[in-house]
């Protein structure tokens, strides 16, 4: 496949083709998703929960998504490569964000980040723009928001709070970023959103409007049970092949029946 880019992207839109994108934070998915035509992945920062086990995103570190991120590189030929900013990499000031930015293009090979907010970040946007990184903007469910949310919710379902993320969206496009996560919002505002928008949304619980979908790819290959939002479709029960393969290999080295011949030198 022909490498993806953010012009690739905008394109996309106008042609009406969907963009499909997808988590990844290994060298085999990156492959794997590649093989498959994916024409997005992300380093998201939802790798503290679905790879490392923390109760939420909050906990992530530069140096954890920067390791991740230089996996995926090595793994991925095609698709655009985008890379979370973790919560506190981009609240303290502009300085602090562009270093942070360039830090996940510099060491870690990310050719994008994505960073959470409307309106309240989009001098941070701009400023990574300047130094001339494309960002991918993300509103709506923002999980590094999760101790003012108190908890996971469906975003925008009353009309004030719609409009916000109205005026948040056109906020990103103006400060220059090349698209928008929407995440868990209702899908008349998802379309809204979309129609208003000539940059692409991406949506995750956003309704089948938007301009593309991404998936945590844990949730939708049942790596990841802790709990599953309702916009999760499971493709696979990878989880369930490994319990029962590794319950095989177990009975086998138990038994004495692995390493057989065929297996020994
Ligand atoms: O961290 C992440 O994986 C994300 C996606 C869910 C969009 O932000």
């Amino acid at each position: 496949m022909k490498k993806i880019t953010t012009a690739t992207l905008k394109k996309m839109k106008k042609e009406g083709r969907k963009i499909v994108a997808l988590t990844a934070y290994d060298y085999a998915t990156a492959q794997i998703a590649n093989e498959a035509g994916v024409h997005v992945l992300l380093v998201g920062d939802s790798l503290g929960m679905v790879v490392l086990g923390y109760e939420n995103t909050l906990p992530v570190t530069m140096e954890e998504i920067i390791h991740h991120t230089k996996a995926v590189a090595r793994g991925n030929d095609s698709a655009l490569l985008v890379s979370d900013m973790p919560f506190m990499s981009f609240q303290i000031n502009d300085q602090e964000t562009v270093r942070n930015a360039g830090r996940l293009v510099k060491e870690a090979h990310a050719e994008a980040v994505k960073l959470e907010g409307g309106k309240e970040v989009s001098s941070r946007v701009k400023a990574i723009i300047d130094a001339g990184i494309p960002v991918l903007g993300h509103i709506g469910l923002t999980p590094q928001d999760v101790l003012l949310m108190g908890g996971y919710k469906v975003q925008g379902r009353k009309a004030p709070e719609a409009e916000r993320l109205v005026e948040d969206a056109l906020a990103m496009e103006g400060a220059g970023a090349f698209a928008i996560v929407l995440e868990c919002i209702p899908a008349e505002l998802a379309q809204a959103i979309t129609d208003k928008l000539s940059i692409p949304t991406i949506g995750i619980g956003a309704g089948p409007r938007c301009d593309g979908q991404i998936l945590v790819t844990h949730d939708m290959l049942g790596l990841f049970s802790r709990f599953t939002p309702k916009f999760v479709k499971r493709y696979a029960d990878i989880g369930a092949t490994m319990r029962e393969a590794i319950g095989r290999y177990k009975e086998d080295v138990e038994k004495g029946t692995f390493p057989s011949d065929e297996y020994s030198y």
